[in-house]
């Protein structure tokens, strides 16, 4: 029997396949993480980020999974007994629900139907000047519905003192990640 090459592809939202460059380039020497050449290779990359992502604002590399991100955000914005408004319309927005909950925040929930979007006037009825934070993701990829961020960010600007989405580079247009960055 011929033999075949056999290559395993992801159907993920993540982790992201990378270029040959790129593997190429992991697959090299190590660099010490306290050194000159290091500081200049994260400065470069957060540079080339602020680029892609579109935004002046601070970008932070965190070595964890998207949910480590997530667990970051609640554990740096909020702290227990901070009342917070959580969006949820699937996996994903349930883990910002048990995150927050587990952080001992007080959570206050927009949900929609799995595949659906939330209802901005439900979003602002819950805008009172007590929320601290709203956490959303920009697209829930565990439906493929991408949700509207800047809606959101336009609606809290006003109220709420600080908010965070999960965002999604290359998947949510630039311009309205950078409306929702400028709105912090
Ligand atoms: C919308 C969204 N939020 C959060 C996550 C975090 O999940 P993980 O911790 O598995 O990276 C993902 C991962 O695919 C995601 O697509």
């Amino acid at each position: 029997m011929p033999s075949m090459l056999r290559k395993t592809r992801l159907f993920t939202p993540g982790p992201t396949p990378l270029l040959p460059a790129a593997q190429r380039a992991m697959a090299a020497a190590d660099v010490h993480h306290r050194t000159a050449e290091y500081r200049a290779l994260q400065q470069r990359v957060v540079a080339d980020l602020k680029a892609f992502i579109g935004t002046r604002n601070d970008v932070i590399l965190l070595a964890a999974s998207g949910s480590g991100a997530m667990e970051a955000a609640v554990s740096n914005l909020t702290s227990p007994g901070d009342k917070v408004l959580v969006l949820t319309a699937g996996k994903f927005g349930e883990r910002w629900r048990d995150l927050t909950r587990a952080f001992g925040c007080q959570v206050e929930l927009v949900t929609a139907e799995y595949g659906q979007t939330f209802l901005l006037d439900e979003v602002r009825a819950k805008l009172d000047g007590d929320v601290r934070a709203v956490y959303m993701q920009a697209t829930e990829s565990s439906t493929g519905c991408r949700h509207d961020v800047e809606g959101v960010a336009r609606s809290c600007a006003a109220a709420t003192p600080c908010w965070w989405w999960m965002p999604s580079p290359g998947w949510v247009p630039r311009a309205s990640m950078y409306t929702a960055a400028a709105s912090t």
